[in-house]
């Protein structure tokens, strides 16, 4: 859905014009469309951490930074969010409309019917070393799907492809909560069919084999919307990896688990692990904002505020809001006495009112309050970001096929500016 103007950019170049097309998105959003620029005048583009980049264009999210709108397929996320569950949004992000009640259905079962995985699988789990982190864990048992689930490998036949899409939904789960399992040394709990999405994954990861689980509805809930609000964001950098990777023709278990390990960097979704760590580290520092958001300002300490500002968002994060929402009700019904709500809070107040972060608008993101909310659920730290994953997978899938579906799709293989040596003559190791 984008539209070629008229109108184009001239590019002047040692005296000579060259027209570079204006390609024009539905919200209105331009771009010089710069593809064919090597072929026409020999010279690249150089954009530094493609922070003016579009690598393609894509029918999946919308995100206006400077308002604060994030919409899937057209739909805001603040609907999805309060009107929908995980898997419907996953099928929106997907398959592009949001299904009818036979559709959701189909699509459910799909899923639920690949929720186990190879028994030889779990010799993998039980060969890494108990303190490796999850995420570790969770790039490399994706990746190993590619082995198992041969038959659904080749990401350019349609049958293969879906069955690949229903097998990675299905199997993310199970392998998210097996990592936490084997971390802790608790035997590893089947999925059950008869549940829900959230309530599987709930389950697989509270239960043991000795006692019946109760999983509050609450958390459910609570897990049920963060999953959909972390569920797309455009060209992220796990996203991109995912694409970049998938471009090869790879398969998509492969493309996942770099999408995971993209993920996991703390200036990505590793953000939600390092924020809590901060609220924990300055509530054992004596609380003293004042001292941690003068080293987030000062440009020769390599601390920030985690959690805190955005490429996109130069406002309030739509998702922070939502977050901070269920953090409220949960704190008040389950952890009271969590102090590090409050302390969040107190040092949202004070970088808000700070002309620093003001002029940079930095503002709290996804990351910020989402800890809170998972370690009132009882999910350790070093977890955080594997829920992050579960939640993107959707994401990471519909722009995986979406590429895969584009007409003309090609490998991404972006250029270089080279600042090196010129030709140099070879010098004998003896001489040097
Ligand atoms: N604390 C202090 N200063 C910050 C912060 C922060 N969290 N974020 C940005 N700034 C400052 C930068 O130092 C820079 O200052 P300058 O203009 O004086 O040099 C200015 O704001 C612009 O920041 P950039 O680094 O250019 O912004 P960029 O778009 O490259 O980075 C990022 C965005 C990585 C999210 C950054 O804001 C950050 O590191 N935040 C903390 C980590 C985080 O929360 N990541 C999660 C992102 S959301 C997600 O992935 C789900």
């Amino acid at each position: 859905m984008s539209s070629t103007n008229e109108e184009t950019a001239k590019l002047i170049i040692d005296g000579k014009e060259y027209a570079l097309p204006i390609r024009i998105g539905t919200e209105g959003n331009r771009a010089i469309d710069v593809s064919k620029l090597y072929a026409m005048t020999g010279h690249i583009t150089l954009d530094d951490g493609f922070a003016n980049t579009g690598p393609t264009m894509s029918m999946i999210c919308y995100v206006d930074g400077e308002n604060g709108v994030l919409r899937y397929r057209g739909y805001r996320v603040e609907e999805l969010a309060e009107r929908c569950d995980f898997t419907e949004t996953a099928y929106l992000l997907i398959y592009g409309e949001l299904p009818t009640g036979d559709q959701l259905e189909e699509f459910r079962t799909n899923i639920r019917v690949h929720t186990l995985l190879h028994e030889g699988m779990k010799r993998i789990f039980a060969g890494f070393p108990p303190q490796a982190h999850p995420m570790a864990i969770l790039s490399a048992v994706v990746g190993a799907l590619a082995i198992y689930d041969k038959d659904s490998a080749d990401p350019v036949d349609p049958v293969q492809s879906e069955l690949a899409i229903y097998r990675m939904l299905a199997k993310m789960p199970t392998i998210t909560a097996f990592c936490y399992k084997q971390s802790i040394g608790q035997p590893f709990i089947y999925p059950q069919n008869k549940l829900t999405y959230c309530q599987n994954f709930l389950h697989m990861m509270f239960a043991v084999p000795s006692e019946q689980y109760r999983m509050p509805v609450d958390f459910v809930n609570a897990l049920n919307v963060l999953l959909i609000l972390h569920a797309e964001h455009g060209q992220n950098c796990s996203t991109s990896a995912v694409q970049m990777v998938g471009s090869s023709n790879v398969n998509l278990f492969s493309s996942i688990s770099a999408g995971i390990c993209a993920l996991w960097g703390a200036l990505h979704g590793g953000a939600n692990e390092a924020c809590i760590k901060m609220l924990e580290d300055i509530a054992a520092d004596g609380r003293d904002l004042g001292k941690y958001v003068d080293r987030a300002k000062d440009p020769d300490d390599p601390f920030r505020l985690m959690g805190f500002g955005h490429r996109v968002y130069k406002n309030y994060d739509p998702r922070a809001t939502i977050v901070k929402e269920i953090c409220h009700r949960l704190v008040d019904k389950y952890a009271a006495d969590d102090p590090l709500f409050e302390l969040a809070q107190e040092l949202e107040e004070v970088a808000l009112s700070d002309p620093y972060f003001v002029e940079r608008k930095l503002y709290p993101n996804v990351d910020f309050y989402s800890g809170i909310i998972y370690r009132i659920m009882g999910i350790p730290n070093n977890m955080f970001t594997a829920l992050f994953a579960l939640g993107r997978l959707p994401g990471w899938v519909a722009h995986w096929r979406e590429m895969h579906l584009a007409p003309g799709k090609r490998i991404h293989r972006p250029r270089q500016l080279y600042t090196g040596h010129s030709e140099r003559e070879f010098v004998p190791l003896i001489k040097r």
